[in-house]
């Protein structure tokens, strides 16, 4: 009877290793699975979701990645080719590892051309429903042209910058390599695009806390969850992105800064004056490593960034207790850095 007991025991707890030991190794092995046989053809990352009954929801992590098209695409966004004049990259306005933007009010472009808007980050942007501040493109293929054609930002256009790349041989080497087609727009656009879906920032805290791990948040940072749900902060920022899914005013107008009310925001797009400083609601996720804020960087502080809000969204008054809770909170929505950058 006994040995009987003990040899069920035994079996499953292979059984349990086995499972164990097949999950761990799948991301890493899934990085390679997909590589054979997908020379050319249609390709993109697969993510594990998970759900769970909270209005932030866990941020999916990367199941699988085509991981020599992301290789190629980490060299296009760190090539200052992509600009008019050689000097400026992707990464020159987006550092990935450290917030996934510039750390500047407005991004400065070739010729040291200031624009107008704040960078965000690249870290989970494939994850918002649309991109850019105003959300005028519907995906980060569409958005990829937008800063090589931008004049302030590289001011470059596709004839260059394949002309660019063809006199590279090392470009011309690793495209051929992955495409029959060798260089073109769309292999470009695909290999940066593969890049990005592979930026994402797992097992933040607060996705550890929502998947069932309490200790994961301090008691402070739980009492800053209880006060971003019970004030209302994730009528707006919500789901996996904690943010990134809808659009919505800056404020109510007699409440926010003056400064910012520079930008009609979707305005500018619709001329529908219900869109007069409507934005993309911005994703949370490592925001305390993405300063400054809002859409012209014109805050420093997390803090005041949380005030601001307080009183233009929800007309509240918040204490320095409720600021601090919350700012708390906002720190554990920092991920680890991407698997593709360690
Ligand atoms: C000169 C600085 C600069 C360069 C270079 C630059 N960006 Fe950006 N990026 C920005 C700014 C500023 C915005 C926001 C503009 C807006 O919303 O109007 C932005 C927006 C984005 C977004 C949208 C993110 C979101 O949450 O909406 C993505 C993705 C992105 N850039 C990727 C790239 C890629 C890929 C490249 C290279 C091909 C690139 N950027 C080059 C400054 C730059
Ligand atoms: C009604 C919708 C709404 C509510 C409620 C709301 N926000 Fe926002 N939040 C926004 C929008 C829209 C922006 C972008 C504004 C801009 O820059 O133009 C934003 C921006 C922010 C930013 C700056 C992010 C960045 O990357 O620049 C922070 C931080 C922030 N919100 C925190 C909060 C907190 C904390 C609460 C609750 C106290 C809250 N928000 C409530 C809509 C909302």
């Amino acid at each position: 009877m006994r040995s009987h007991y003990v040899l069920v025991v035994v079996l499953l707890l292979l059984v349990v290793f086995g499972i164990l030991v097949f999950q761990l190794n799948m991301p890493n092995d899934s990085h390679q699975w997909k590589v054979s046989g997908s020379r050319s053809g249609s390709f993109s990352s697969q993510y594990l979701y998970q759900a769970v009954n909270s209005p932030l929801q866990p941020l999916p992590t990367v199941q699988s990645s085509n991981s020599h098209w992301v290789q190629l695409g980490k060299a296009l966004f760190n090539s200052p080719l992509l600009s008019a004049d050689n000097s400026v990259s992707c990464a020159s306005c987006h550092d990935v590892f450290h917030g996934g933007d510039d750390g500047l009010p407005v991004s400065t472009g070739i010729n040291q051309q200031v624009g107008t808007r704040n960078s965000p980050s690249v870290l989970n942007a494939v994850f918002n429903f649309r991109q850019f501040w105003d959300g005028r493109s519907l995906n980060l293929k569409d958005q990829a042209e937008g800063p090589i054609h931008n004049p302030v930002e590289m001011g470059s256009d596709w004839d260059e910058v394949l002309e660019k790349l063809r006199s590279e041989p090392n470009f011309v080497q690793s495209f051929q390599d992955l495409s029959e087609d060798g260089i073109t727009v769309e292999n470009i656009l695909k290999a940066i695009v593969s890049y990005e879906e592979s930026l994402v920032t797992e097992n933040a805290p607060i996705d550890r806390y929502l998947l069932g791990e309490h200790s994961a948040l301090t008691p402070q940072q739980q009492a800053g969850y209880r006060k971003f749900v019970d004030y209302g902060c994730v009528t707006c920022h919500q789901g996996r992105n904690i943010g990134g899914n809808l659009y919505q005013k800056i404020g109510r107008l007699d409440q926010v800064p003056a400064n910012l009310l520079d930008d009609p925001g979707r305005y500018e797009l619709t001329k529908n004056p219900q869109d007069m400083h409507v934005f993309k609601v911005p994703s949370l996720r490592n925001v305390a490593d993405t300063a400054p804020y809002f859409h012209n960087g014109s805050v420093d502080e997390l803090s005041v960034a949380i005030r601001i809000m307080a009183r233009g969204q929800l007309g509240l008054d918040l204490n320095d207790a409720d600021v601090a809770d919350l700012e708390a909170l906002l720190h554990a929505f920092t991920g680890e850095l991407p698997r593709s950058l360690q």
